[in-house]
């Protein structure tokens, strides 16, 4: 009886052994879904006589893990696509590939067409539970603490309508040292390179995500709106105060047309302005619209001049429209309620632009 119970018990060990992996993939899980663009491969080595483990991005950008004796978890965070992204981790040891998993990320965006919605299969997954915060945590703090850190004050100012306490180094804020890259766009937007994180991941949720409440310690509410306007008062008086609002904006969703942690374009906008404002209204790129009221089938610049009521600055869609709201007609900025109102923003009365 003794010996048939050993028996047993070898034979369990050794499926168990056949089965598990030199690697395991803590993170991310297969077939998540990303807002932006930066994903972080967490790798667990599950033998340390491997020689070589490999990671390759979109069947382009390769990577070589840099294993060391001791350690059993690496971290790498890797730029997006939009759309469909494949990482493949290899295995190799005497120069023979031992495993090799796949597994697929989708890049989402509401203003890049084509990309708009995942594709069936894929789904938004968090991160920030107890459950998987405990594989980091012997190697990193994932409380959003600053205590012991030297902070100074970024004063209010235009833009923002308060006092902000921040972080002398945001280096060394522990969020930084996993989500560095999410800053690192040209334009960072403050509270996010101060690594405020937690001014707007405030870990509870909004009108429309009240389904995902408990989800995610760092979640965002959703709309954001009230979050942007907790620093941005000034706008929002401006804004309350406008006869007429702007569709996007009626349903809070600021982060739509703003990246809110950085981007490479001015105003922290997810797309040049232009681009953003004709991906919605293709129609009006030609501009003849401005003038079809005056002149049929002419043509009005909507890019590519210099603006004249606003020095440095080039003529887009937002320097006769305020993307936000307004109290003239069609969102001019103007208050007049006819369209020729807006005219005299650039033009004299006998029509030559302003000098
Ligand atoms: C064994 C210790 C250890 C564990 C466990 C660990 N990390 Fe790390 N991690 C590090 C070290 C050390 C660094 C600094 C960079 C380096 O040497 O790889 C780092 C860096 C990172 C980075 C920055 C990588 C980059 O490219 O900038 C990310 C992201 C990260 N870790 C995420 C995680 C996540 C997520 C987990 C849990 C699933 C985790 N780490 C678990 C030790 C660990
Ligand atoms: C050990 C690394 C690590 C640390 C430290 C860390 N994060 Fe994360 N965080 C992650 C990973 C991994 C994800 C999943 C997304 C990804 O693949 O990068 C994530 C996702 C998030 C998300 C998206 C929601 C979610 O739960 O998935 C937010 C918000 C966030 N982190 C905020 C923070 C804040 C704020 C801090 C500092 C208090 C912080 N993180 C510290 C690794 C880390
Ligand atoms: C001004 C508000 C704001 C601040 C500050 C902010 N976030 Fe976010 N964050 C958002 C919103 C809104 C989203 C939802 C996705 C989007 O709009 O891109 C988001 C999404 C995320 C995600 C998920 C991205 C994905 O691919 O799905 C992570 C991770 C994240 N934030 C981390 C951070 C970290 C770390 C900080 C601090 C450096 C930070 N955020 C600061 C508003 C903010
Ligand atoms: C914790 C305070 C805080 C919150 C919350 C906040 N902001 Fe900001 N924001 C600032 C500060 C400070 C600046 C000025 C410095 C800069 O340009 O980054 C700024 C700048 C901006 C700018 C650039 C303005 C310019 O004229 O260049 C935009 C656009 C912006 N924020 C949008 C948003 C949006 C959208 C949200 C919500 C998703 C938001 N902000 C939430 C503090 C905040
Ligand atoms: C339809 C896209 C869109 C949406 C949605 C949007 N913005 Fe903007 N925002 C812009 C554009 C475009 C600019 C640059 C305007 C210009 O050319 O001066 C801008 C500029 C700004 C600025 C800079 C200062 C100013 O007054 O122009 C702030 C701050 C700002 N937005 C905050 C917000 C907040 C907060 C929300 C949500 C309530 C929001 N935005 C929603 C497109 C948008
Ligand atoms: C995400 C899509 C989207 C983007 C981006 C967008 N718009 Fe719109 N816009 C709409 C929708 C939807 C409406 C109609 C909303 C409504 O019911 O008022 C609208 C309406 C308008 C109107 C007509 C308002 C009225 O009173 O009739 C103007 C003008 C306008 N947008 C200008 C712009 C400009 C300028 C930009 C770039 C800064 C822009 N839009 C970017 C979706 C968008
Ligand atoms: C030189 C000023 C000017 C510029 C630049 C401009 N518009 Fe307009 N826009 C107007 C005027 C004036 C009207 C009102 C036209 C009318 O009387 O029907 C208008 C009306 C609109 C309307 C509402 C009209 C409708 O038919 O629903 C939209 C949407 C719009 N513009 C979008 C844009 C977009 C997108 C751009 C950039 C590609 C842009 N505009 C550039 C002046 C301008
Ligand atoms: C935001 C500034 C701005 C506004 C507002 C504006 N324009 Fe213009 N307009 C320009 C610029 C810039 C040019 C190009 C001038 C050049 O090519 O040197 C131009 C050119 C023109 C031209 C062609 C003139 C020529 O010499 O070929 C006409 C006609 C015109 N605009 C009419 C209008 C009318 C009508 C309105 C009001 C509905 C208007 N504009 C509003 C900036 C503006």
């Amino acid at each position: 009886m003794k010996k048939h119970l050993y028996s047993i018990f070898l034979c369990f060990l050794f499926v168990n052994f056949a089965n598990a992996k030199s690697f395991e993939i803590l993170n991310p899980i297969d077939k998540s879904v990303y807002d932006d663009k930066f994903a972080t491969l967490s790798l667990k080595i599950n033998d340390f006589s491997l020689q070589r483990v490999t990671i390759l991005l979109n069947n382009f950008r390769k990577f070589e893990v840099n294993l060391g004796k001791y350690r059993d978890v690496y971290c790498i965070s890797l730029d997006l696509r939009l759309g469909k992204n494949i990482i493949e981790v290899t295995s190799y040891k005497d120069n023979k590939k031992i495993d090799d998993q796949n597994i697929s990320l989708y890049l989402r965006s509401e203003i890049f067409e084509g990309y708009n919605e995942e594709p069936t299969g894929y789904k938004k997954q968090f991160f920030h539970t107890t459950k998987h915060e405990k594989l980091c945590s012997s190697c990193h703090n994932m409380e959003p603490d600053f205590k012991a850190l030297k902070t100074k004050v970024l004063k209010a100012s235009d833009i923002a309508s308060r006092d902000l306490n921040i972080l002398q180094n945001p280096e060394d804020s522990n969020c930084y040292t996993c989500h560095k890259k999410l800053t690192t766009r040209k334009n960072g937007h403050a509270p996010s390179v101060n690594f405020l994180c937690t001014e707007c991941h405030t870990g509870k949720t909004g009108e429309f995500n009240i389904d995902l409440k408990g989800k995610s310690k760092y979640i965002q509410p959703d709309p954001i709106m009230s979050r942007c306007f907790s620093c941005h008062e000034g706008i929002e008086k401006r804004w309350m105060s406008n006869k007429s609002e702007h569709g996007p904006l009626r349903t809070g969703r600021c982060n739509k047309c703003h990246n809110p942690h950085s981007s490479a374009n001015e105003f922290h906008l997810r797309k040049p302005i232009w681009k953003l404002c004709t991906t919605c209204h293709s129609e009006k790129a030609k501009g003849e619209h401005v003038i079809a009221s005056f002149v049929k089938g002419k043509t009005h610049p909507t890019r590519g001049r210099p603006d004249p009521a606003r020095p440095g600055r080039e003529l887009v869609c937002s320097g006769c429209h305020n993307p936000h709201g307004s109290n003239g007609i069609f969102l001019l900025r103007t208050e007049g309620q006819t369209a020729y109102s807006v005219c005299t923003r650039c033009h004299q009365y006998n029509s030559s632009v302003k000098k």
